[in-house]
């Protein structure tokens, strides 16, 4: 999820790593470390922090190494300490690796490795790769054969670089789900997640592909393929400059995150869904999974985003998992005096992790006895500490102020707490949830296919930026959908835009709508498509301009609407995934019409850590 970088070549490698890892900043991380071969041993330096604090203690610890392999952290699995920091070196300290990206079977592989006998050291999913190349190693002394041998093994996402200090001439690079970059030059090669960590040292590169595996020498490069075999790849020439590397050739970092989007939902379900039994598991909620089914009552708490995505997950909650559930405010649960009892549960929601309003609200409710859970994309934030147990979004760094895929990713979390508290309690089938799970896993697909409506999206911000109100409809699940789409255009456009549910637009801001009044309408056939409707007669009537967001071949509303941007079918609960995409874009390409400063928009955090 976060930065690698690894050199071998003739130089100096510590500078080339640690300013590689520095490029890799932007990103945001949790802890760096590097970890070098000399005098025929691996020498690792690793801490939690920034990467200047990585170079102040390299400073008193001078290596003199030309191989090295890099990392900046950004948690999946441990707290963002020093020892779960990578590089991660296996029990004979013979290897050291890098790794981004998520290992879904670790537990299994770390169960099976502790019973021959190894001893880890660390928290996270990495160090159960490592351990498990090392054993390979034993048997083979091949480390490209051994990396191999262990990826065969491996379910998740992976861009990894290795070093053995028996084989000191090799980097051995692969990745499945993650991006990885090769860098070419005279005598000596590198490998980074992005090129903007090597791009000051060669503008020749490889992309790698997903499934292949690269072993660098002084000598040259090989790339095949994780089985074997051998791969065909050509040498690109980087043209842009380091700005846009960073953004992945995006504009904005908002656009390349509501692009990630396919990536980070799956990223939010990995290993978590039991297809077979038609459930979910959530690791994180262990040991307190009697609390949740037993709960008399469950009161999520958040702002913002995470507020919305709350809301959508009370409709879920209640409707198949029958347990009521109340959605605050945390701002304002705090100092309502909140009726609270040890059969209550807090949900507390939030990307960072620190937001000051969710953090007093959970401390609130533990004072009152509740059992408080967290859902947090920032793994080790204060949030994810303070609570009792929690699940984490794995959404990645979101950099865009707007939050756009940690939205995704925490409907994905209540999703699957839905799919598991419904199946345990009776009321979803073993069909039923067998259906789900395989629509949860079709999602990623169905928003790449939305992702590609981009420029059609654009073609209607190009008509309609000018306004200078908006109003946004939706019912069900899509209400908090249309309160999302509201708040992402007010966030990074400045247009003053408002989110109500459909039906309760006659109830007043209908007196609102005239011929310059864009209303977005998100209108999926459910089982209030039909209502839906009759709220969009009623705007026509008033002169409104109708933006429909519909399923395919919907011609009932194709008639009535000005515009209509239609996304793929899915199962009620997980419609609002789909459905707010369209309207990400739609705010994004507003605000790039209006010139306004997407990623940074005025008077707003990214984490808001005051009251
Ligand atoms: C989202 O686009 C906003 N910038 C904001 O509403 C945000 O969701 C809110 O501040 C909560 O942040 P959190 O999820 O980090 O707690
Ligand atoms: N899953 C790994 C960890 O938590 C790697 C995280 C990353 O991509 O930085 O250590």
């Amino acid at each position: 999820m976060c930065g690698l970088v690894g050199y071998i070549g003739d130089r100096e490698a510590t500078p080339i790593l640690l300013n590689g890892l520095k490029r890799l900043e932007y990103r945001g991380y949790d802890s760096a470390g590097i970890a070098v071969l000399q005098n025929g041993n691996i020498d690792v330096l690793k801490r939690a922090g920034k990467v200047n604090d990585l170079e102040t203690l390299s400073a008193l610890h001078p290596f003199a190494s030309t191989v090295g392999i890099g990392h900046t952290r950004w948690a999946t699995h441990g707290e963002p300490n020093d020892q779960n920091a990578h590089p991660h070196v296996d029990h004979t300290g013979t290897i050291a690796l890098i790794h981004n990206g998520i290992i879904e079977n670790y537990s299994a592989i770390r169960r099976r490795l502790e019973r021959d006998g190894i001893e880890f050291k660390t928290d996270t999913d990495t160090e159960s790769l490592v351990q498990l190349i090392s054993t390979f190693y034993d048997i083979t002394g091949n480390l490209e054969q051994s990396v191999r041998l262990a990826l065969k093994e491996v379910d998740g996402t992976y861009g990894i670089a290795v070093i053995s200090s028996r084989e000191p001439g090799k980097l051995i690079a692969a990745r499945m789900g993650s991006p990885l970059v090769l860098g070419i030059n005279d005598g000596e090669y590198f490998v980074a997640s992005d090129a903007s960590a090597i791009v000051h040292h060669t503008r020749q590169v490889i992309f790698l592909e997903d499934g292949n595996i690269a072993t660098l020498t002084r000598d040259g490069y090989e790339v095949k393929t994780i089985g074997d075999e051998a791969v065909e790849h050509k040498i690109e020439q980087i043209t842009f400059d380091i700005e846009q590397i960073e953004k992945g050739g995006y504009d904005h970092f908002m656009l390349k995150e509501i692009h990630e989007q396919p990536q980070t939902i799956m990223d939010s379900m990995r290993g978590r869904i039991l297809k077979d039994k038609g459930t979910a598991k959530l690791g994180g909620l262990r040991d307190v999974v009697s609390a949740l089914e037993g709960a008399r009552r469950i009161i999520i708490t958040a702002c913002g985003t995470s507020w919305h995505a709350g809301l959508v997950g009370e409709y879920m909650l209640e409707q198949y998992a029958r347990i009521p559930v109340e959605v605050e405010y945390a701002s304002e649960f705090r100092y309502r005096s909140p009726v609270l009892t040890e059969n209550d549960v807090v949900i507390a929601i939030s990307q960072s992790g620190e937001t000051a309003d969710t953090l007093a609200a959970i401390r609130e409710a533990k004072l009152r006895g509740a059992t408080v859970l967290g859902i947090c994309n920032v793994v080790g934030s204060s949030i994810a500490r303070e609570t009792h147990a929690g699940v984490y979004t794995h959404a990645g760094p979101e950099i865009g102020v707007a939050s756009t895929k940690a939205f995704t990713s925490q409907l994905v979390v209540l999703s699957l707490l839905t799919l598991m508290l419904g199946r345990t309690r009776g009321f979803i089938s073993l069909d039923e949830g067998r259906k789900f799970a395989d629509e949860l896993l079709s999602i990623p697909d169905k928003v790449r296919e939305i992702l590609e409506k981009a420029d059609e999206i654009r073609e209607l911000a190009r008509q309609i930026h000018t306004a200078n109100n908006a109003l946004y409809l939706g019912r069900g699940y899509n209400f908090p959908t249309a309160l999302e789409g509201a708040l992402k255009l007010k966030e990074i456009s400045y247009i003053h835009a408002e989110g109500y549910p459909a039906a309760e637009m006659k109830h007043g801001p209908i007196a609102l709508i005239d011929e310059n009044m864009p209303v977005v309408v998100i209108a999926p056939q459910d089982r209030i498509h039909e209502k839906v409707i009759s709220n969009i007669q009623e705007v026509r009537a008033r002169k409104g301009k109708v933006i429909a967001i519909v399923n395919r071949d919907d011609s009932t509303i194709e008639e009535l609407a000005q515009f209509v941007i239609e996304v793929p079918t899915t199962v009620d609960f997980l419609s609002p995934l789909l459905t707010i995409i369209p309207l990400q874009l739609l705010a994004y390409s507003i605000a790039v019409f209006r010139d306004c400063n997407v990623d940074q928009p005025r008077n707003l955090a990214k984490s808001v850590t005051v009251e």
